[in-house]
């Protein structure tokens, strides 16, 4: 359709008509399915369900195709329903979860992971993926940390604009769909690392590294935007007229559409700033929130409120346009089934194609903490390794967002060891629960089935088996339930039960690899005391299993870098490598700097910084040149380094280029990410890594909230992590 047909379609709707098509509802309804959780009892009609505009939680191509048809013969108008769904990190082929996926620092990698998911959930019949989550995080205690790509708003930002390229393509072809940007805004500060509780945040610090991970995401032309369900300068994102349209339409100049969270136009209400639904609904509309997904609001409200003068009918002309525009540019209204077929999803979901894609992106994601003693790799058939934990048989390794997977499809650590190794110098134990039986854990989205070990006898039968093996790899970690939405964590120690089977495998066997599965970072504090060799694995998806065992036998070597920091306790939270100086800088000597900002009972850095990230090898790096000491605007300087591969076999690093300003009209961080580079490199093979340093690069918002360079000394750091102190200075010319 061409914009004039657009408007006639809208002119011809009731305004009923034009409201169902801000109202979004999972698609449970229409299996007479019920309501429960914050939703509530929406107390919806059937005629309700017959105008609204689109659906969650729908998949499957006989599904879809069925209620699409069923839908639009029953609509005056006969517009398309449009699908949308959670597809965070795959569909039914998953891949690393988003933080695993940061560390890859490989943007190409994600796009292309986002285009596999893209493929097999328009098969299913979906359209919009309410990916990706660009919400910059400093607080492992959240559990949407997940969720994000990490503590740094440059790399969040590459990697949400590769997802959005990744799902949209051109969405007039095959094989794409919409992305929706979340959670706008700042959703990833929650007090305390709680979810869904209060964000306070300086507008400097919204401006400065909160928003360009979501303006990049906009910028790489994102379909949709989410809002968030945090305050910000306590006002409730969904009602928020400034945010949604001062700042993200007229500021980072979004035009799409812009969906409510669940539930959260209804949730006003408890938020205390709408007395009922009905206030409720004329707060997120007059913000320019066009769908309200899940809760009755605008479906039981917004008709009346037009009809008695209090909400303007133009605020509904404009939002249903929003709708039936993102239709059409899905080409909804031409083929209301788009990619939906029953043979494509046979042929597409969980293809070897797509399995080889998520295993390459899982050997990538690996972060190497620690390998002393050449624990890593494990050599084939000449040393006997017993693999112990309750995640080395573990199916469940895909994290809490994979809702349309299937878990039996997932490939197992000892599935792929099986079929990888010699079964004579390999040996299996789960030593453990994965929780403790007080642990906690709140049901979402999948149960997982309930823990049946005899534990005395399992931790007795792993210690045997730790006593008689040359390497013990112990494969550890987190509940997948204990990350995600609604799973912050008060604590980021391993559960004890996993501790004792630390503890008492130690005992009789030092040669220990520890194989962290998680879906944030933890207190590693004892873990790094026991373990020779530490792999962070995160959850790693579908062929998880494939790519340890590729990894732990060297047939790959580990060259993940941490998005996001391991710190030393939980106590250091929120932490960011990024931060300002303070007016007393803490440089790391205890006894000297009194003083200094830290703290007297423990360390004040993180136990692994952002950034880090070993590998089977060993890299040198060459202090930095710079091909001039002078910037003026306009031009740009080349600093660079030679990486040298100083191990023996071959590798990949990251090197990574931070910037400081020295001194600014405002406070300035002590250090950014301003660029990386990968290099491939054989043993004794050496490459000049270069960057280009450029005026723009410079700028932030300044004393008077103006987005400018300011002349002077700056820092540049060229290395490995984001502590390196391999460095240069330059001046921006006035
Ligand atoms: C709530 C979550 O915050 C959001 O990220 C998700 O997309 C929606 N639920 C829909 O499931």
């Amino acid at each position: 359709m061409n914009q004039q047909q657009l408007k006639e379609l809208l002119a011809q709707m009731s305004l009923e008509e034009k409201i169902g098509q801000l109202v979004q509802l999972p698609g449970y309804f229409q299996n007479g399915g019920t309501i429960t959780g914050p939703a509530g009892d929406l107390g919806l009609t059937q005629e309700d369900l017959r105008l609204a505009g689109s659906y969650l939680s729908v998949i499957g191509a006989e599904k879809t195709r069925a209620l699409q048809e069923e839908y639009m013969a029953a609509h005056p108008h006969h517009i398309p329903l449009i699908f949308m769904d959670d597809i965070i990190n795959g569909y039914r082929t998953v891949f690393p979860v988003p933080l695993a996926q940061g560390c890859t620092f490989n943007p190409d990698l994600v796009q292309q992971g986002a285009s596999v998911a893209a493929k097999e959930a328009a098969a299913s019949g979906v359209h919009v993926t309410f990916s990706p989550m660009a919400d910059l995080v400093r607080d492992a205690r959240w559990g949407r940390v997940m969720e994000s790509t990490g503590e740094d708003a440059y790399l969040n930002g590459l990697m949400a604009a590769a997802m959005v390229r990744g799902y949209q393509g051109d969405l007039k072809k095959k094989g794409t769909i919409a992305g929706c940007l979340k959670h706008f805004a700042g959703y990833g500060a929650p007090e305390g690392g709680r979810d869904y509780a209060n964000v306070e945040l300086s507008l400097r610090t919204l401006k400065e590294d909160y928003l360009p991970a979501y303006k990049a995401a906009i910028d790489a032309g994102v379909a949709m935007v989410m809002t968030s369900f945090n305050t910000l300068d306590r006002v409730p994102s969904t009602a928020n007229k400034w945010l949604m349209r001062d700042i993200l339409r007229d500021e980072m100049g979004f035009d799409g559409a812009l969906i409510s969270d669940w539930g959260a136009v209804g949730e006003l209400v408890p938020h205390g700033v709408a007395a009922d639904f009905a206030q409720a609904a004329q707060l997120a509309i007059e913000a320019g929130v066009d769908m309200d997904m899940v809760s009755p609001s605008y479906a039981k409200h917004l008709k009346t409120l037009v009809e008695e003068g209090k909400v303007d009918e133009k605020l509904i002309d404009e939002s249903c346009m929003r709708m039936l525009e993102l239709k059409n540019k899905l080409g909804l209204f031409e083929n209301p089934f788009r990619d939906a077929a029953k043979e494509e999803e046979d042929a597409l979901l969980l293809c070897e194609e797509h399995r080889k894609a998520a295993q390459d992106c899982a050997e990538k994601s690996f972060v190497l903490l620690k390998n002393e003693e050449n624990m890593l790799p494990l050599r084939s058939g000449q040393e006997k390794v017993a693999f112990i934990g309750p995640f080395v048989n573990n199916k469940f390794l895909c994290g809490s967002w994979a809702i349309f997977s299937d878990d039996q499809d997932t490939v197992t650590l000892k599935d792929a060891l099986e079929k990888q190794e010699s079964d004579s110098c390999i040996s299996f134990a789960a030593g453990s629960r994965v929780m403790d039986r007080d642990g906690v854990v709140q049901g979402f989205q999948k149960q997982i089935p309930e823990e049946t070990l005899d534990e005395e006898f399992a931790l007795s039968q792993a210690i045997e088996m730790a006593r008689g093996a040359d390497k013990v790899v112990l494969a550890l970690g987190e509940h997948r339930e204990f990350s995600g939405e609604a799973s912050s964590r008060g604590s980021l120690t391993l559960p004890r039960c996993q501790q004792r089977l630390l503890d008492e495998v130690a005992k009789v066997n030092q040669n220990i690899t520890v194989v962290l599965f998680c879906g944030r970072p933890m207190d590693l504090r004892d873990v790094q005391n026991k373990a020779k060799a530490i792999l962070v694995a995160w959850f790693p998806g579908t062929e998880g299993g494939p790519a340890l065992a590729r990894t732990l036998y060297g047939h790959c070597a580990p060259q993940g870098k941490l998005s996001m920091a391991f710190p030393w306790s939980v106590s250091q939270l929120p932490l960011h490598y990024n931060q300002l100086s303070t007016g007393r800088p803490f440089h790391g000597d205890y006894k000297a700097a009194r003083f200094g900002s830290k703290y007297q009972d423990m360390p004040r850095f993180p136990l692994y910084p952002f950034g880090f990230g070993l590998s089977y090898t060993t890299f040198s790096c060459s202090p930095v040149t710079l091909n001039k000491a002078v910037l003026k605007k306009g031009d740009a300087i080349t600093a660079a380094v030679t990486v040298k591969n100083t191990g023996h076999c071959t590798g990949t690093e990251t090197v990574q280029l931070y910037i400081r300003d020295v001194v600014g009209s405002v406070a300035r961080p002590v250090r950014e990410l301003k660029g990386f580079r990968q290099v491939t490199l054989r043993p004794g093979e050496e490459k000049e890594v270069c960057f280009e340093i450029t005026e723009d690069m410079l700028r932030f918002w300044d004393i008077h909230m103006n987005y400018v360079s300011e002349p002077g000394e700056f820092h540049l750091f060229i290395g490995s992590d984001s502590t390196t102190e391999n460095k240069a200075a330059f001046t921006l010319e006035a």
